[in-house]
């Protein structure tokens, strides 16, 4: 008797399958439906893949080094290694990690291997290809103001590298600074920088 119940069970489930799948190959629109159903769930399935991240790019050796116009000119990020360097009021940061922005094809290409601080506060990103020490007296105090803030924008988000070089500067030997302690912190030594700036003012 049981047997017979389950048999009946069985037959009825082996009809309502057949009766399905008889209903979506008679009519086209059904099978049109079938496949764009199957495709969406293969997309959202395939979407929830993690997919494999870019390689990341070995980090480069830190720099600490000050530069004139001419030698920053060499790292816009076409050569071999492929740092970036900008200056923005005299300071040189390490903008490799923002090769996005600066490097070859970006979008501030210009500023790469290049003093940015006019750029930067004459909204100019067209090329600077004048070699020589622009002293930024000529701007008006609101685009210095904007000099400054970028200055700090920089600061935060890249390495600082060194001091911008005016004519006749000599660099700083940063060898002896490697050695204190202190040189971990991310500034390495821009506060130090600044404070013999004023001094010097
Ligand atoms: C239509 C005009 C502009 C648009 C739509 C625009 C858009 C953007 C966007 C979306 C970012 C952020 C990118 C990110 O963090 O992923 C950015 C960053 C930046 N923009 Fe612009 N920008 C414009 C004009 C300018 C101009 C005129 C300058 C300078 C002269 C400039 C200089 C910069 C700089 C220096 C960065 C920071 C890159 C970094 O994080 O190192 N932009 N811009």
């Amino acid at each position: 008797m049981a047997d017979e119940v389950k048999s009946a069970d069985h037959v009825e489930e082996e009809s309502f399958l057949k009766s399905i799948i008889n209903e979506i190959i008679g009519s086209p629109i059904n099978l049109i439906l079938v496949a764009i159903i199957t495709f969406l769930i293969y997309k959202i399935f395939q979407s929830r893949k993690p997919s494999p991240s870019p390689p990341a790019e070995p980090e480069l050796p830190k720099l600490r080094k000050d530069f004139t116009v001419a030698e920053l000119k060499a790292y816009d990020g076409n050569q071999p290694d492929g740092r970036v360097l900008v200056a923005v009021n005299g300071k040189v940061y390490d903008v490799t990690k923002g090769k996005r922005f600066y490097g070859p094809g970006g979008p501030y290409a210009a500023f790469g291997g290049k003093d940015a601080s006019r750029g930067l506060a004459t909204f100019s990103v067209t090329a600077n290809d004048n070699n020589e020490y622009d002293d930024l007296s000529d701007l008006s105090p609101t685009e210095m103001d904007s000099v400054k803030e970028w200055e700090m924008q920089f600061k935060e988000k890249y390495d600082f590298v060194g001091r911008l070089l005016k004519p006749g500067e000599q660099p700083t030997n940063y060898s002896d600074e490697e050695d204190e302690a202190g040189s971990s912190d991310k500034s390495g030594g821009e506060e130090k920088l600044e404070e013999k700036t004023k001094t010097e003012e």
